[in-house]
């Protein structure tokens, strides 16, 4: 079952001090699996010193760049990142999963919508693709970008940026906000925060006329952006985040331990096949349930952050640990993240077909 495609990488390109993007060549053959939607993300999988090891990565290409780009920046202690950046060059194959993801916002060419994106870091990724793709795709948006970064240097995709600020004047705003600001380059020195998005709307920006937040960074950042929006009256359905952050990343998951305990049957579907394994009803996960089961499931990060796992429950219950991926309405459609849930009955099916 498992969905990985070994695909070459045709170009790297360096995007700052510690960061590169990478190009994939998608065969004609696989153009289908591998069409994407803005804001979604591949995941990676690697075998670095004999340790199956996946991350996933945000697609940056915007819809009409005709290519399949991700980018990749340095984490210190990061096992990928240092792998792929020190040891990956052009020519090379690794195995890629289709894009997955459901951050970006649904697309409006016909309707004149104001999309407002905070990010930080490498945060910016999807954000990139979201914003080049909507100012191309939908000719009366309007983007106000605030982009957050220690300095000028570690800015990714700078030049890009200020090339689609320059191309779409004045429907895109875009506020570098650095927090090591040696030289004075920034709109605005210091980092995203509350103080920052209440100065923000109070003199640029008339929330109730937005119609996506968009918010993308580390936990701390998103959080504190969402609280502030909420307090400001904005409706939660108007507002988006993904978490970036390595920690759980950078943590295996240790086998699934024999199921002791009282167990349930999970059948899962996927790519229209049906299987069943056994899963404890009083912890561990589904995905490391299946692998003890010689099923494998899509996941990367294991920790509720990227959403790879993302399935519906169709049948029977779960308990979900964690959830930093999914909005309030994918939850209460049934969706899950199979890494952060176990079965609660003894019957359960989860739908990776599912939309
Ligand atoms: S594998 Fe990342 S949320 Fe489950």
């Amino acid at each position: 079952m498992s969905n990985f495609h070994a695909l070459a990488i045709d170009e790297i390109r360096a995007e700052t001090i510690d960061s590169a993007s990478l190009r994939f060549a998608v065969p004609e053959a696989l153009r289908a699996d591998f069409a994407f939607t803005p804001g979604q993300h591949l995941t990676l999988r690697a075998t670095i010193d004999g340790a199956d090891v996946r991350r996933s990565y945000s697609i940056c290409s915007a819809l009409d760049d005709g290519e399949l780009r991700i980018a990749i920046r340095r984490v210190a202690g990061g096992r990928f990142s240092n792998w792929a950046l020190d040891t990956l060059k052009p020519g090379d194959r690794i195995d890629v999963m289709p894009p997955a993801g459901s951050f970006g916002p649904p697309p409006a060419p016909e309707r004149a919508c104001r999309y407002v994106a905070f990010a930080a870091g490498s945060g910016i990724t999807p954000v990139l693709s979201i914003v080049a793709s909507v100012l191309a795709r939908e000719p009366r948006a309007e983007v106000t970008l605030v982009y957050g970064n220690r300095r000028r240097e570690t800015t990714m995709f700078h030049a890009a940026l200020e090339d689609l600020r320059r191309r779409h004047q004045p429907r895109m705003t875009l506020l570098h906000v650095l927090s090591g600001d040696a030289d004075g380059m920034a709109d605005m020195a210091g980092r995203i925060d509350r103080p920052r998005l209440d100065a923000l709307l109070a003199a640029a920006v008339d929330a109730r006329r937005v119609d996506h937040f968009l918010l993308c960074g580390p936990g701390t950042m998103v959080e504190t952006l969402r609280e502030g929006l909420l307090a400001h009256g904005v409706a939660a359905a108007a507002i988006r985040a993904e978490l970036f952050t390595t920690a759980p990343a950078d943590t295996q998951s240790a086998p699934a331990a024999a199921a002791t305990g009282p167990v349930g049957r999970v059948v899962v579907l996927r790519d229209g096949a049906r299987r069943d394994f056994v899963a404890r009803l009083d912890g561990g996960n589904l995905v490391d349930a299946a692998e003890a089961a010689g099923i494998e499931l899509p996941y990367s990060c294991k920790g509720g952050v990227c959403a790879t796992c993302r399935c519906k429950v169709t049948a029977g219950r779960v308990e979900m640990l964690q959830n930093f991926a999914l909005s309030d309405d994918e939850v209460a459609a049934g969706f899950i993240l199979a890494c952060q849930s176990h079965p609660i009955t003894t019957e359960v099916t989860i739908d990776f077909d599912a939309t």
